[in-house]
């Protein structure tokens, strides 16, 4: 168990049933956090992450149905969590789609446009109005010391892909709302961080496996391999083991060196 959870504490992962979701879920688990596992679809996927969970030291693990892109759901996800635990002390903004296809910037249509930036943006957004406004109420009322809210944006929040832009666009946004949330929030006691991931392998990448293989052996990382679901579990959960208590609105990349320019 690390230094902030004292086994009462509660962490949510949005998507957390299946891929990087998992991963932080499974991380936040062994380190003694209770998890709310938010699901859209995949409720068996999302059972069986909840009793991986618990086997890793979890004192409750619970999934819960709700589309981040509906707003109204995203209010019920947070009054079942409150109705249930009394508290959230770690807000993981996981959930995202890629687009259904890859097509030429010149080529993207409107619908997914529309369609990525709800659940990647317009969604997270209002989820983090909603849950940011129950963390100060339980800062303020003692009940949790300090709240902290993860986004997972993208290496390609500052990476263009011209084949998927809707995807791209939708990332850069949501890291401006990461630093706009840490800025807002800094006085309530409620902090904020953005985890970058880099080339990840779930079932979004399943799509570019191979190619993504072959470029990942040619050096397009300096650290030459895929990503796990777990690297990324693990900078989420030191985030959230309280060893940053002066810091907020910081970016963590998690992608092998993927970011850094080389020459
Ligand atoms: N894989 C990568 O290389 C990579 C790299 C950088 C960033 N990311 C980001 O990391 C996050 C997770 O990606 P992943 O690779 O793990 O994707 P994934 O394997 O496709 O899993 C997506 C997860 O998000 C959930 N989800 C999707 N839309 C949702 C919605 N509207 N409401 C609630 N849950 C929803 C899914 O739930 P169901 O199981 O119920 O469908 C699933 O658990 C995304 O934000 C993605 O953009 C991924």
């Amino acid at each position: 168990m690390n230094s902030r959870s004292n086994g009462s504490q509660v962490a949510v992962v949005t998507g957390g049933g299946r891929g990087i979701g998992r991963g932080i879920v499974l991380e936040l688990a062994a380190s003694g956090f209770s998890m709310v596992v938010n699901y859209r679809r995949d409720a068996e996927a999302a059972r069986d992450c909840c009793r991986q969970a618990e086997a890793l030291g979890a004192p409750r693990a619970l999934p819960i149905q709700a589309d981040v892109a509906d707003l109204d759901d995203g209010r019920r996800l947070a009054v079942e969590i409150l109705d249930a635990f009394g508290r959230i002390d770690v807000w993981v903004n996981n959930a995202g789609v890629a687009p259904e296809s890859r097509v030429d910037l010149l080529d993207t249509t409107p619908e997914s446009w529309d369609r990525v930036t709800s659940m990647n943006l317009r969604g997270p957004f209002f989820l983090t109005q909603t849950v940011a406004r129950r963390m100060i109420d339980l800062a303020e009322r003692g009940i949790v010391a300090q709240p902290l809210i993860i986004f997972i944006t993208s290496i390609s929040s500052d990476t263009a892909s011209v084949e998927r832009g809707e995807y791209c666009a939708a990332k850069a946004g949501l890291s401006m709302v990461a630093q706009l949330f840490a800025v807002r929030l800094a006085a309530h006691g409620v902090h904020v961080h953005e985890v970058r991931p880099g080339v990840i392998e779930t079932d979004m990448t399943r799509p570019v496996h191979d190619a993504y293989s072959a470029r990942i052996a040619a050096g397009l990382s300096p650290i030459r391999r895929w990503g796990t679901p777990a690297d990324v579990g693990k900078a989420v959960a030191a985030l959230a083991s309280g060893a940053f208590p002066f810091s907020t609105g910081q970016v963590l990349n998690v992608d092998g060196g993927l970011n850094l320019r080389r020459l």
